[in-house]
């Protein structure tokens, strides 16, 4: 079996030369599928990254590895708000109304594809398999990858347009995702028009920068490459190629974490456009000073995104003259590109750089022994997506409603916030919100779901449920109607 792939020799030479031999050190334990998939790993291995990771960061001591403080604070001191199209529809030299119009033109004139990253491990939700499976609808059980293409399909349907979707996958990911929207027939997008990418894995490195660490004896301890990855993940596959060739100029980037995720609004892609941005990014306004989201601020000519957990207490403080929070533009993760900002970031070798974090990582040692933790032992590697920032020429920010927009599903029901059922509660006071406002009767506490191939706004209802409805019971607006 294992002829498929480098023989052990090959695999011992190959990692010799980076001292890491130990790798193998169990090989002959293993059965011959063992064997198979250690050697496709270490054949995947990038040693030269491993080195060159650990020339820029070996001399760090482990403990100020997250230790940044004093370049984000700086960058906090000279920052200021970014330059944002607010909800009121100030912040910009065009009317809202003129960029929903551009973008609508866009989708309609087939220039718009759709990103939809989802290859984390979705370890705070803890469920079976990847996210995108998991049920969100609050009546209909819908798995979050059907909330989201159907959404997608309602916006292709508005528009008369196709607007190809690329999943981004990893390797924890891929198989079952694949198999799920191939068994349930891309929830009816046409096949032609999905495409799948899988992004990179990273090893893990002890803290001492001596081993790459093995999770079994015939495993690397292995993890996606961060969303970053999907920047080298959608040039490899052939996808950016695939965006050109169809004439796609603009890609929305959506998370599959957010059943509220407005997808290729129209507002977004217009101002994105009107402003000549290449790159725009979606964000509520903080409700909190420490509110535990990333901000978007504007230093050195870019707009930059500054984590929560770099931002100086003092800074999350500060307030404008008006009294508004200057750090307000918490970002919501999505995005729109040009294609020409991911061809040209793509071309270069090191546009989105890796990220060092030290955590806690079970692994086996060199004596075969399982080794839990319970403090941080070992250093881990991701890309960022919004490094892209850095790249970009022009960026913009688009402030939304949270209640349209924002339905995080992070941690399980267990944990107090971003969880399924709040998440389910913020759809149902959106469609709520809907029906009411297209006067159709509801009371707080009757539980309804609008399927967006039935509507997806007040104006929609209004035009399809007939004058003086109300709705006294469960109630599911499916694509052909209300269902009890
Ligand atoms: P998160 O950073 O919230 O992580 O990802 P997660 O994997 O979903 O969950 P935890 O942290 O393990 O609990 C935000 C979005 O980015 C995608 C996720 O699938 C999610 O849509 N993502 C994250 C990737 O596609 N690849 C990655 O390497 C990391």
């Amino acid at each position: 079996m294992v002829d498929r792939h480098a023989t052990h020799e090959q695999l011992s030479r190959k990692l010799e030369s980076a001292g890491q031999q130990h790798l193998l050190q169990h090989w002959d334990e293993l059965t011959p599928a063992e064997r198979e998939r250690l050697a496709a790993q270490i054949e995947n291995l990038d040693l030269e990254l491993f080195a060159a990771l650990k020339k820029q960061f070996g001399a760090t001591e482990p403990g100020r590895v997250a230790d940044h403080r004093a370049h984000w604070a700086a960058l906090a001191a000279r920052a200021s708000s970014p330059p944002a199209l607010r909800l009121d529809g100030s912040g910009v030299d065009f009317s809202t109304e003129a960029a929903v119009q551009r973008g609508e033109q866009l989708l309609r004139e087939h220039k718009v594809g759709m990103i939809l990253v989802a290859g984390g491990l979705g370890t705070r939700l803890g469920c079976d398999g990847p996210k995108g499976m998991f049920p969100i609808g609050p009546l209909s059980q819908r798995p979050l990858f059907q909330v989201l293409i159907e959404s997608l399909l309602a916006v292709r349907k508005k528009y008369q347009t196709a607007i190809p979707l690329y999943v981004m996958t990893s390797s924890a990911t891929d198989v079952q995702t694949r198999e799920f929207l191939t068994a349930h027939n891309y929830f009816g997008l046409p096949k032609e028009d999905v495409k799948f990418f899988s992004q990179s894995s990273m090893f893990a490195v002890d803290d001492g920068w001596n081993k790459i660490l093995l999770a079994s004896k015939g495993e690397l301890v292995l993890a996606p490459d961060g969303h970053g990855g999907m920047l080298r993940a959608f040039e490899k596959s052939g996808c950016l190629a695939d965006c050109r060739e169809r004439g796609i100029d603009l890609l929305f980037y959506g998370q599959i974490d957010n059943p509220l995720l407005q997808v290729c609004d129209p507002l977004l892609l217009g101002s994105h456009m009107l402003s000549r941005s290449e790159l725009t990014t979606q964000v509520v306004k903080k409700r909190r000073p420490s509110e535990r989201v990333g901000v978007l601020v504007s230093a050195d000519n870019k707009v930059q995104m500054i984590e929560y957990s770099d931002l100086p207490e003092a800074n999350a403080q500060e307030t404008l003259p008006d009294g508004s929070l200057k750090f307000w533009a918490g970002s919501l993760a999505v995005h729109v590109f040009d294609r020409e900002l991911l061809e040209r970031a793509a071309s270069q070798a090191d546009a989105l750089p890796f990220h060092i974090a030290h955590k806690k990582t079970p692994h086996l040692n060199e004596r075969g022994e399982r080794i839990e933790a319970y403090k941080p032992n070992a250093f881990r590697f991701e890309r960022f997506i919004f490094d892209l920032l850095q790249v970009a020429e022009r960026a913009l920010v688009v402030e939304a409603d949270p209640a349209l927009a924002f339905a995080p599903v992070k941690n399980s029901d267990a944990e107090a916030t971003d969880n399924p059922r709040l998440a389910k509660q913020a759809i149902q006071a959106l469609h709520r919100r809907w029906l009411r406002a297209a006067g159709v009767q509801i009371a707080d506490d009757v539980p309804v779901e609008i399927n967006p191939l039935f509507a997806t706004s007040a104006d929609e209802l209004a035009a399809k449920l007939p004058p003086g409805t109300s709705v006294t019971q469960a109630t599911y607006f499916t694509p052909n109607g209300p269902a009890s």
